[in-house]
Protein backbone atom coordinates (compact mmCIF):
# COMPACT_ATOMS: atom_id res chain seq x y z
CA UNK A 1 0.00 0.00 0.00
CA UNK A 2 1.51 3.52 -0.43
CA UNK A 3 2.36 5.47 2.66
CA UNK A 4 -0.06 8.42 3.27
CA UNK A 5 0.88 11.83 3.67
CA UNK A 6 -0.59 12.93 6.94
CA UNK A 7 -1.04 16.71 7.89
CA UNK A 8 1.60 16.99 10.49
CA UNK A 9 4.56 15.21 8.65
CA UNK A 10 4.31 17.81 6.02
CA UNK A 11 6.22 20.68 7.50
CA UNK A 12 9.84 19.11 8.50
CA UNK A 13 12.29 21.77 8.53
CA UNK A 14 14.58 19.48 6.48
CA UNK A 15 11.65 20.04 3.89
CA UNK A 16 11.05 16.43 3.11
CA UNK A 17 7.41 15.05 4.34
CA UNK A 18 8.55 13.06 6.87
CA UNK A 19 7.47 9.56 5.22
CA UNK A 20 9.51 9.13 2.14
CA UNK A 21 13.04 8.59 2.64
CA UNK A 22 14.26 9.80 -1.01
CA UNK A 23 12.54 13.15 -1.96
CA UNK A 24 13.93 15.61 -5.15
CA UNK A 25 13.27 18.67 -4.72
CA UNK A 26 12.73 21.13 -7.75
CA UNK A 27 15.46 19.48 -9.28
CA UNK A 28 17.18 20.37 -12.42
CA UNK A 29 19.40 18.60 -14.34
CA UNK A 30 20.89 17.34 -17.61
CA UNK A 31 23.96 17.13 -19.09
CA UNK A 32 27.23 19.68 -20.64
CA UNK A 33 24.55 22.54 -20.37
CA UNK A 34 21.38 20.80 -21.85
CA UNK A 35 18.85 20.08 -19.62
CA UNK A 36 17.12 16.94 -19.18
CA UNK A 37 15.04 17.56 -16.08
CA UNK A 38 13.87 20.83 -14.77
CA UNK A 39 12.53 21.85 -11.75
CA UNK A 40 11.34 18.25 -10.67
CA UNK A 41 9.72 17.34 -7.31
CA UNK A 42 9.22 13.42 -6.60
CA UNK A 43 8.96 11.60 -2.70
CA UNK A 44 9.34 7.95 -2.85
CA UNK A 45 7.43 6.53 -0.72
CA UNK A 46 9.16 4.15 1.89
CA UNK A 47 8.56 0.32 2.30
CA UNK A 48 6.86 -0.01 -1.31
CA UNK A 49 7.72 -0.83 -5.17
CA UNK A 50 7.81 2.50 -7.26
CA UNK A 51 8.44 2.02 -11.07
CA UNK A 52 9.03 4.39 -13.16
CA UNK A 53 7.55 3.96 -16.37
CA UNK A 54 8.35 6.62 -19.83
CA UNK A 55 8.93 6.26 -23.53
CA UNK A 56 13.00 5.91 -24.57
CA UNK A 57 15.33 8.86 -23.32
CA UNK A 58 12.42 10.82 -21.30
CA UNK A 59 14.98 10.81 -18.23
CA UNK A 60 14.15 7.60 -16.01
CA UNK A 61 17.79 6.61 -15.57
CA UNK A 62 18.93 10.17 -15.47
CA UNK A 63 16.36 10.69 -12.38
CA UNK A 64 17.96 7.77 -11.21
CA UNK A 65 21.37 8.64 -11.33
CA UNK A 66 20.39 11.97 -9.66
CA UNK A 67 18.11 10.15 -6.61
CA UNK A 68 21.43 8.18 -6.16
CA UNK A 69 24.22 10.69 -6.24
CA UNK A 70 25.49 9.84 -9.49
CA UNK A 71 24.61 13.25 -11.33
CA UNK A 72 24.35 16.51 -9.58
CA UNK A 73 21.43 18.70 -10.48
CA UNK A 74 21.72 22.47 -11.08
CA UNK A 75 19.44 23.04 -9.15
CA UNK A 76 17.29 21.67 -6.07
CA UNK A 77 18.22 19.30 -4.39
CA UNK A 78 17.79 15.11 -3.76
CA UNK A 79 17.22 14.80 0.21
CA UNK A 80 18.06 11.29 1.71
CA UNK A 81 17.01 9.86 5.18
CA UNK A 82 16.52 13.85 6.09
CA UNK A 83 20.30 14.82 4.98
CA UNK A 84 21.35 16.61 1.66
CA UNK A 85 23.03 13.80 -0.75
CA UNK A 86 25.72 16.21 -1.76
CA UNK A 87 26.92 16.44 2.25
CA UNK A 88 27.16 12.85 2.52
CA UNK A 89 30.24 10.59 1.89
CA UNK A 90 29.84 7.94 -1.26
CA UNK A 91 30.39 5.39 1.65
CA UNK A 92 27.73 6.68 3.56
CA UNK A 93 25.67 6.45 0.44
CA UNK A 94 26.41 2.95 -0.75
CA UNK A 95 25.40 1.96 2.91
CA UNK A 96 22.13 3.44 2.85
CA UNK A 97 21.05 3.22 -1.08
CA UNK A 98 21.86 0.48 -3.62
CA UNK A 99 22.02 1.06 -7.32
CA UNK A 100 22.16 -1.52 -10.14
CA UNK A 101 22.77 1.15 -13.22
CA UNK A 102 21.47 0.69 -16.86
CA UNK A 103 24.56 -0.84 -18.57
CA UNK A 104 27.27 -1.71 -15.90
CA UNK A 105 30.72 -2.52 -17.18
CA UNK A 106 32.58 -5.36 -15.15
CA UNK A 107 36.53 -4.80 -15.53
CA UNK A 108 38.19 -6.91 -17.76
CA UNK A 109 38.93 -10.60 -16.42
CA UNK A 110 37.16 -10.49 -12.58
CA UNK A 111 35.17 -13.34 -11.69
CA UNK A 112 31.38 -13.15 -10.54
CA UNK A 113 32.75 -13.73 -6.98
CA UNK A 114 35.01 -10.78 -6.71
CA UNK A 115 32.41 -8.35 -8.45
CA UNK A 116 29.59 -9.86 -5.92
CA UNK A 117 32.38 -9.35 -2.95
CA UNK A 118 32.90 -5.30 -4.06
CA UNK A 119 29.53 -5.04 -2.85
CA UNK A 120 30.64 -5.04 0.64
CA UNK A 121 33.33 -2.35 0.08
CA UNK A 122 31.14 0.57 1.53
CA UNK A 123 31.25 -1.51 4.97
CA UNK A 124 34.89 -2.29 5.47
CA UNK A 125 37.38 -0.42 6.31
CA UNK A 126 41.08 -0.48 8.18
CA UNK A 127 39.42 -1.08 11.43
CA UNK A 128 36.67 -3.74 9.82
CA UNK A 129 38.56 -5.96 7.43
CA UNK A 130 36.75 -8.50 4.86
CA UNK A 131 35.30 -10.80 7.61
CA UNK A 132 32.78 -14.40 7.10
CA UNK A 133 29.75 -12.31 7.34
CA UNK A 134 30.97 -10.81 4.56
CA UNK A 135 31.44 -14.04 3.07
CA UNK A 136 27.96 -15.04 3.86
CA UNK A 137 26.01 -12.22 2.42
CA UNK A 138 27.90 -12.54 -1.28
CA UNK A 139 26.67 -16.02 -0.66
CA UNK A 140 23.29 -15.55 0.04
CA UNK A 141 23.05 -12.84 -2.93
CA UNK A 142 24.64 -15.71 -5.32
CA UNK A 143 21.99 -17.63 -4.19
CA UNK A 144 19.38 -15.41 -4.17
CA UNK A 145 20.18 -14.45 -8.35
CA UNK A 146 20.46 -18.14 -8.95
CA UNK A 147 24.17 -17.39 -10.17
CA UNK A 148 26.35 -19.49 -7.64
CA UNK A 149 27.48 -21.98 -10.28
CA UNK A 150 28.99 -19.05 -11.79
CA UNK A 151 30.85 -17.28 -8.61
CA UNK A 152 34.00 -18.88 -10.83
CA UNK A 153 33.66 -17.84 -14.14
CA UNK A 154 34.78 -13.80 -15.19
CA UNK A 155 31.75 -11.80 -15.15
CA UNK A 156 32.89 -10.92 -19.42
CA UNK A 157 32.49 -14.55 -20.63
CA UNK A 158 28.80 -14.64 -19.24
CA UNK A 159 25.49 -13.97 -21.67
CA UNK A 160 23.67 -11.12 -21.11
CA UNK A 161 21.09 -12.52 -19.16
CA UNK A 162 23.82 -14.09 -16.74
CA UNK A 163 25.60 -10.35 -16.48
CA UNK A 164 22.54 -8.51 -15.30
CA UNK A 165 21.72 -11.39 -12.69
CA UNK A 166 25.61 -10.94 -11.14
CA UNK A 167 24.40 -7.56 -11.61
CA UNK A 168 22.04 -7.60 -9.43
CA UNK A 169 23.21 -9.89 -7.03
CA UNK A 170 26.44 -7.49 -6.05
CA UNK A 171 23.10 -4.70 -5.57
CA UNK A 172 21.89 -6.97 -2.78
CA UNK A 173 25.60 -8.05 -1.56
CA UNK A 174 25.54 -4.09 -0.38
CA UNK A 175 22.62 -5.08 2.13
CA UNK A 176 20.40 -1.86 1.89
CA UNK A 177 17.44 -1.49 2.36
CA UNK A 178 16.77 0.77 -0.32
CA UNK A 179 17.28 -0.45 -3.76
CA UNK A 180 17.12 1.54 -7.39
CA UNK A 181 17.10 -0.90 -10.12
CA UNK A 182 17.88 0.53 -13.95
CA UNK A 183 16.14 -1.70 -16.18
CA UNK A 184 16.68 -4.98 -13.69
CA UNK A 185 15.03 -7.28 -16.10
CA UNK A 186 17.15 -6.22 -19.45
CA UNK A 187 18.38 -9.36 -21.13
CA UNK A 188 16.22 -11.65 -19.10
CA UNK A 189 13.97 -14.72 -20.34
CA UNK A 190 10.13 -14.22 -19.17
CA UNK A 191 10.60 -17.05 -16.69
CA UNK A 192 14.07 -15.28 -15.73
CA UNK A 193 12.44 -11.72 -15.35
CA UNK A 194 9.34 -13.07 -12.97
CA UNK A 195 12.25 -14.68 -11.12
CA UNK A 196 13.96 -11.63 -10.44
CA UNK A 197 10.58 -9.53 -9.93
CA UNK A 198 9.69 -12.01 -7.55
CA UNK A 199 12.64 -11.28 -5.98
CA UNK A 200 12.35 -7.90 -5.49
CA UNK A 201 8.53 -8.60 -4.32
CA UNK A 202 10.54 -10.66 -1.32
CA UNK A 203 12.99 -7.77 -0.77
CA UNK A 204 9.80 -5.25 -0.80
CA UNK A 205 7.93 -7.92 1.68
CA UNK A 206 11.41 -8.10 3.89
CA UNK A 207 10.95 -4.00 4.58
CA UNK A 208 12.66 -2.84 1.40
CA UNK A 209 12.14 0.89 -0.59
CA UNK A 210 12.32 -0.54 -4.57
CA UNK A 211 12.43 1.62 -7.18
CA UNK A 212 12.86 0.28 -10.53
CA UNK A 213 12.59 1.09 -14.24
CA UNK A 214 10.93 -1.21 -16.37
CA UNK A 215 10.02 -0.75 -19.87
CA UNK A 216 7.31 -4.14 -19.81
CA UNK A 217 4.80 -1.86 -18.91
CA UNK A 218 2.50 -5.12 -17.64
CA UNK A 219 4.95 -6.25 -15.56
CA UNK A 220 5.61 -2.95 -14.15
CA UNK A 221 1.55 -2.59 -13.59
CA UNK A 222 1.83 -6.00 -11.79
CA UNK A 223 4.43 -6.12 -9.88
CA UNK A 224 4.35 -2.18 -8.24
CA UNK A 225 2.10 -0.54 -5.78
CA UNK A 226 3.22 3.08 -7.02
CA UNK A 227 3.99 3.88 -10.74
CA UNK A 228 5.77 6.95 -11.97
CA UNK A 229 4.66 7.64 -15.19
CA UNK A 230 8.06 10.01 -17.03
CA UNK A 231 7.67 12.40 -20.65
CA UNK A 232 10.43 14.95 -22.13
CA UNK A 233 11.62 14.95 -18.16
CA UNK A 234 8.81 15.25 -16.52
CA UNK A 235 5.99 13.46 -14.30
CA UNK A 236 2.65 13.59 -16.09
CA UNK A 237 1.23 10.73 -13.60
CA UNK A 238 2.02 9.28 -10.55
CA UNK A 239 0.04 6.55 -8.01
CA UNK A 240 -0.96 3.11 -7.97
CA UNK A 241 -1.31 1.06 -11.40
CA UNK A 242 -4.93 0.49 -11.05
CA UNK A 243 -5.43 3.99 -10.86
CA UNK A 244 -2.62 5.39 -13.48
CA UNK A 245 -2.68 3.02 -16.23
CA UNK A 246 -5.56 3.84 -18.30
CA UNK A 247 -5.47 3.92 -22.35
CA UNK A 248 -5.68 7.80 -22.27
CA UNK A 249 -2.03 7.61 -20.24
CA UNK A 250 -1.12 5.62 -22.40
CA UNK A 251 -1.18 7.62 -25.57
CA UNK A 252 -0.45 10.64 -23.39
CA UNK A 253 3.10 9.16 -22.62
CA UNK A 254 4.22 6.98 -25.30
CA UNK A 255 1.94 7.91 -28.21
CA UNK A 256 0.42 4.04 -28.08
CA UNK A 257 -3.02 3.23 -28.59
CA UNK A 258 -3.68 0.47 -26.37
CA UNK A 259 -6.97 -1.21 -24.43
CA UNK A 260 -6.72 -1.85 -20.51
CA UNK A 261 -8.86 -4.78 -19.30
CA UNK A 262 -8.40 -6.97 -15.87
CA UNK A 263 -5.65 -9.17 -16.23
CA UNK A 264 -7.12 -12.74 -15.53
CA UNK A 265 -4.29 -13.56 -12.84
CA UNK A 266 -4.66 -11.74 -9.71
CA UNK A 267 -6.32 -8.49 -10.99
CA UNK A 268 -4.81 -5.09 -11.68
CA UNK A 269 -4.56 -3.76 -15.37
CA UNK A 270 -3.69 -5.77 -18.43
CA UNK A 271 -2.30 -3.48 -21.45
CA UNK A 272 -3.10 -4.74 -24.91
CA UNK A 273 -1.70 -2.78 -27.68
CA UNK A 274 -3.42 -2.11 -31.04
CA UNK A 275 -0.66 -1.61 -33.59
CA UNK A 276 -1.23 0.01 -37.15
CA UNK A 277 -2.27 -3.98 -38.35
CA UNK A 278 -4.81 -4.52 -35.51
CA UNK A 279 -8.18 -3.76 -36.07
N1 LIG B 1 25.92 10.74 -20.47
C1 LIG B 1 25.12 11.49 -21.22
N2 LIG B 1 25.58 12.56 -21.90
C2 LIG B 1 24.76 13.34 -22.64
N3 LIG B 1 23.44 13.13 -22.78
C3 LIG B 1 22.92 12.08 -22.12
C4 LIG B 1 23.72 11.22 -21.30
N4 LIG B 1 22.92 10.25 -20.78
C5 LIG B 1 21.69 10.51 -21.24
N5 LIG B 1 21.68 11.61 -22.05
C6 LIG B 1 20.51 12.19 -22.73
O1 LIG B 1 19.55 12.56 -21.75
C7 LIG B 1 18.23 12.24 -22.16
C8 LIG B 1 17.60 11.30 -21.13
O2 LIG B 1 18.34 10.10 -21.11
P1 LIG B 1 18.03 8.92 -20.10
O3 LIG B 1 19.15 7.95 -20.21
O4 LIG B 1 17.75 9.50 -18.76
O5 LIG B 1 16.68 8.34 -20.71
P2 LIG B 1 15.85 7.05 -20.30
O6 LIG B 1 14.45 7.51 -20.04
O7 LIG B 1 16.54 6.30 -19.24
O8 LIG B 1 15.87 6.23 -21.68
P3 LIG B 1 15.95 4.63 -21.97
O9 LIG B 1 14.55 4.11 -21.80
O10 LIG B 1 16.38 4.57 -23.40
O11 LIG B 1 16.93 4.04 -21.03
C9 LIG B 1 18.36 11.61 -23.57
O12 LIG B 1 18.10 12.61 -24.51
C10 LIG B 1 19.81 11.18 -23.63
O13 LIG B 1 20.30 11.24 -24.95
MG1 LIG C 1 17.46 4.49 -19.14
Amino acid sequence: MVAQHTTETVSRVDGTDGVSRLVAKGVTVGYGGRTVIDDLDVAIPPGVITTIIGPNGCGKSTLLRTLTRLLKPAKGSVVLDGEDIVKLRTRDVAKKLGLLPQAPVAPEGLTVADLVARGRHPHQSWLRQWSSDDADVVERALAMTGVSELADRPVDSLSGGQRQRVWISMTLAQGTDLLLLDEPTTYLDLAHAIDVLDLVDDLHEAGCTVVMVLHDLNLAARYSDNLIVMRDGSILEQGHPRDVITPELLHRAFGLRAEVIDTPVGGGPLIVPIGRTHV
